[in-house]
């Protein structure tokens, strides 16, 4: 962790054209998932970003080779070090939860300490648990760590008891190279858990249903190693999108894959954003007058919790009231307490509810950056605000975004990065 604080100077329009980086919840599954083969993976469109050093931090932790330069990233897994993850590691990346599977897969046996990461939520661990049991996987009787076995791990039909991202993507890594077949049902479909099932088809396992609710896997006695890019970043796209609707400006967004967005497409056009969508790019339209609407997130397809905050921050100069129901976590309105010290007066009606009545003139103000989207929501806020917003605990930022502060400066923004 850093104390860099950005400085903001609000009120510019954004102008030109960014492209997008990699998925940073793409990049981190598949990197995870190039522990199951023994043979050099490189991954190509990684982003650079804190999230990625510190997984590649227990990977080297792991005796897993490594080197990463230039968004790519190489992975050598010959062996899998049997060694617990302690909690010092854990802590710093939620998403290390990830190497479950992958270590069961190699040693038959993983011991992580619990999970942590971004403070949205309590975020439970039972969807992972249960799956890796319904394949086979055994657990031991511990309150300090997560401490899991395994003989061989064997295809199963199983239904995950949540559509949980990050536990559909160990489910799938345990079966992949599990002994028979595996039926997923109620598996999470967001873009970064299709490329992971994309990643591994790409080397030698038999994934069907990819983008669906159900996945069909056939096992496989061994994976390949291979080349693979990562997809771009969805999040990062409305996000940019979002900032370029916000200051009313006129921004090209480039390297997107529009169909991941559906639903956000649909929501910005009933705000009123004009935008253009072309193969795989976005050309938004300085718009005139937005309009109030009701916000709900669910799974994908539906509208991504990710990115509730940032267009939350856009609801605040449409004019009306808006309604917005985060549906899947409770810690996830936070930034509204933020966005209160720059003007906005929310109605937070309980930890999932809340109402903006727009439009607000933003005022800068001294704000945190209480988790890594409500941080891109308060950059969003600063770059619309009148005067200067200085943002603390950016690393929650940089965890997640490959230099946004750049990308938006290069549109026109005026953003400081003060150390
Ligand atoms: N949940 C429900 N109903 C559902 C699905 C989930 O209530 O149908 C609840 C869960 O109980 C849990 C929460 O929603 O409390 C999160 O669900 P999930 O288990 O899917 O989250 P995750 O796998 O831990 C991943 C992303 C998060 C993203 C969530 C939701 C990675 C590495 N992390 O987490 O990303 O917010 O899915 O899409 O992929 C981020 O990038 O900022 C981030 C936190």
């Amino acid at each position: 962790m850093h104390t860099h604080r950005f400085l903001i100077t609000g009120g510019q329009k954004l102008q030109g054209q960014v492209r997008v980086s990699g998925s940073k919840n793409a990049a981190l599954p598949i990197i995870a998932a190039s522990l199951l083969s023994e043979e050099p993976v490189i991954l190509k469109n990684v982003p650079d970003i804190a999230d990625i050093y510190t997984m590649q931090h227990i990977l080297h932790f792991l005796g897993v080779e490594t080197e990463f330069a230039n968004n790519t990233l190489k992975v050598h897994a010959k062996a899998v070090a049997n060694l617990e993850i302690e909690h010092e590691l854990v802590s710093k990346l939620r998403a290390s939860i990830l190497l479950l599977a992958p270590m069961l897969v190699r040693n038959k046996e993983v011991r992580l300490a619990f999970p942590g990461g971004c403070i949205i939520g309590k975020r439970p661990v039972e969807a992972h648990l249960s799956a890796l049991e319904a394949l086979g996987a055994e657990i031991v009787e511990d309150h300090e760590i997560l401490h899991l076995i395994c003989k061989d791990l064997k295809g199963a039909d199983l239904t995950m008891t949540e559509a949980s991202v990050t536990a559909t993507e160990n489910a799938v890594m345990a079966a992949v190279l599990a002994k028979g077949k595996t039926t997923i049902r109620f598996a999470a479909a967001e873009p970064h858990v299709q490329d992971l099932c994309n990643f591994l088809n790409a080397i030698g396992a038999k994934i069907k249903g990819v983008g669906t609710h159900t996945l069909e896997i056939t096992g496989v006695k061994k994976l390949k190693g291979g080349e693979y890019r990562i997809t771009s970043d969805y999040l990062e796209a409305g996000t940019l999108v979002l900032a370029s609707a916000i200051t009313r400006g006129e921004v090209d967004v480039l390297d997107i894959v529009p169909h991941h967005l559906d639903i956000f497409w649909q929501k910005l056009r009933e705000v009123g954003v004009v935008f253009e969508l072309g193969k795989d790019m976005v050309r938004v339209q300085p718009s005139k007058h937005l309009k109030a609407i009701r916000l709900q997130t669910a799974i994908y397809p539906s509208f991504p919790t990710d990115l509730q905050a940032p267009f939350s921050t856009l609801l605040t100069q449409a004019k009306g009231i808006s309604f917005i129901f985060e549906t899947l976590f409770e810690g996830r309105l936070q930034y509204l307490y933020e966005l209160e010290k720059m003007g906005v007066r929310p109605k937070i009606l309980n930890a999932y509810q809340a109402e903006i009545e727009g439009p607000v003139c933003l005022q800068g103000a001294s704000v945190n950056s209480c988790d890594l989207r409500a941080g891109a929501a308060i950059m969003l806020a600063g770059l619309a605000a009148e005067g200067q917003t200085e943002i603390s605990d950016i690393y929650y930022i940089d965890r997640g975004y490959e230099k946004l502060d750049e990308k938006l400066n290069s549109l026109g923004a005026k953003i400081e990065r003060i150390k």
